[in-house]
């Protein structure tokens, strides 16, 4: 960031595999806009990661890559993933490793309902939720053990705010192909993403949170996370409702109209959010962002979607409101609103022909970015 008479704002940019290529351009070009339009420059540094750039040559995400992006205001990603690797390599290996490398502890997926578009909802029109999913600990933490008959390892796991050392043995008797995958919460995971969904909370106005819980079957982890966040919102003042996930899928699903501040251990902050894409219209509209207390990184909740990928079917609105939340946490609070009114705008009063072909209408992925910029450029 340089304070020459004109803000510039370095921007790591991963555009990744499939789609994120396609939405990511047209983020770009309504960022551009907005910028030009809001008297600020965007400086891109562009990062190749994904599976071409593997396949290539063998590499996945050097750590000069994180230290270069260490040089950046944010991150702005598109996706990453592709058939041609077996899963989990470049998901675990690019994605996860850059939440976890900077402690993107908190993984916020607002679902809003938007002007003229379909949803499958009879009920609860008006959704205005945000998942605040804990995104560093649960199964995510990378501890995996796959064996034909007995697991000797090593955990030598370190975090910024913690290590985790020890040694775990197990054996199958008679011998069988098993695997075991540790999850983990910590006291101090726990009270650091609750207080956040607090601070949200009390920004929204609202007194009460919901806390995605399954301590009936899992009790050790999710017993936890029950008596933290339960110690942490009355210290916050802010009251806890307990649900069982699956019992809250279920009941988001008849009528998610009185939910606001959902927060979730990261595996069902992951479903919970794509429950919600699909209850407030599509994936193409749910953005998200990884904040952490360093650089944080802005990205749609979809994937790669490799079914249509170059197709022109991909709706980048979802791309273009995750840097709307990544303007606003640059603080170009203005800009940020005019690009998610950009959104409404062009959502409310273009007709249904000219909206992305995954609400039903017939334009293609850039005329969505080209629309959407339109709006800004006339605000
Ligand atoms: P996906 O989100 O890519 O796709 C699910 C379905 O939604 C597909 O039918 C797809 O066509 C559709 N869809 C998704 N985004 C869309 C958009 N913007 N416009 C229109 N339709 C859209 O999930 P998946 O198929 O399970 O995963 C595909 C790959 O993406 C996998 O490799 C997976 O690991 C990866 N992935 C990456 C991320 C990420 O980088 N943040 C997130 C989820 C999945
Ligand atoms: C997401 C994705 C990732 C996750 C995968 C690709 C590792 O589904 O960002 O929602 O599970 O967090
Ligand atoms: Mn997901």
């Amino acid at each position: 960031m340089t304070h020459d008479a004109k803000m510039t704002y370095r921007i790591g940019l991963l555009p990744g595999d499939g789609i994120g290529k396609d939405v990511i351009t047209e983020a770009r070009k309504v960022v551009e806009t907005a910028a030009s339009s809001f008297g600020f420059s965007v400086e891109w540094r562009e990062f190749p990661y994904g599976a071409e750039h593997y396949l290539n040559t063998g590499e996945i995400l050097p750590d000069e890559a994180l230290e270069e992006m260490q040089q950046c205001c944010a991150l702005l990603q598109g996706a990453i993933g592709d058939p041609r690797v077996p899963p989990g390599v470049l998901e675990r290996g690019i994605l996860l490793k850059t939440r976890f490398y900077f402690d993107q502890y908190v993984n916020l997926r607002p679902a809003l309902t938007y002007p003229n578009v379909p949803t499958p909802l009879k009920r609860g029109e008006g959704i205005d939720i945000v998942v605040v999913r804990e995104n560093t600990e649960d199964l995510y933490v990378g501890l995996g053990f796959l064996s034909n008959e007995e697991i000797e390892a090593t955990v030598d796991m370190k975090r910024p705010s913690y290590t985790l050392k020890g040694a775990l043995s197990l054996k199958v008797d008679p011998s069988m192909k098993f695997a075991a995958q540790l999850a983990l919460a910590t006291e101090m995971g726990v009270r650091r993403i609750t207080r956040y969904a607090c601070n949200l909370a009390r920004r929204r106005k609202a007194s009460e949170i919901v806390l995605a819980t399954k301590s009936n079957a899992v009790k050790e982890l999710y017993g936890l996370w029950e008596e933290i966040a339960k110690e942490e919102t009355s210290k916050e003042g802010i009251s806890l409702k307990l649900v069982n996930v699956d019992a809250l899928c279920y009941q988001l699903a008849r009528d998610p109209s009185g939910y606001g501040v959902i927060l979730c251990p990261n595996l069902f902050g992951d479903i919970v959010s794509d429950l919600l894409a699909g209850l407030t219209g599509g994936l193409g509209l749910s953005p998200s962002a990884n904040i952490g207390d360093g650089l944080s990184m802005f990205e749609p909740v979809h994937g790669s979607a490799p079914d249509i990928a170059g197709t022109g079917r991909a709706n980048p609105l979802a791309a273009i409101l995750s840097a709307s939340l990544m303007l606003e946490h640059l603080t170009q609070v203005e800009a940020s609103e005019a690009v998610k009114n950009a959104v409404l705008e062009y959502l409310r009063a273009f007709p249904r022909q000219r909206h992305p072909m995954e609400l039903g209408g017939e334009a293609t992925t850039s005329e969505v970015g080209d629309s959407v910029a339109s709006i800004i450029q006339r605000m």
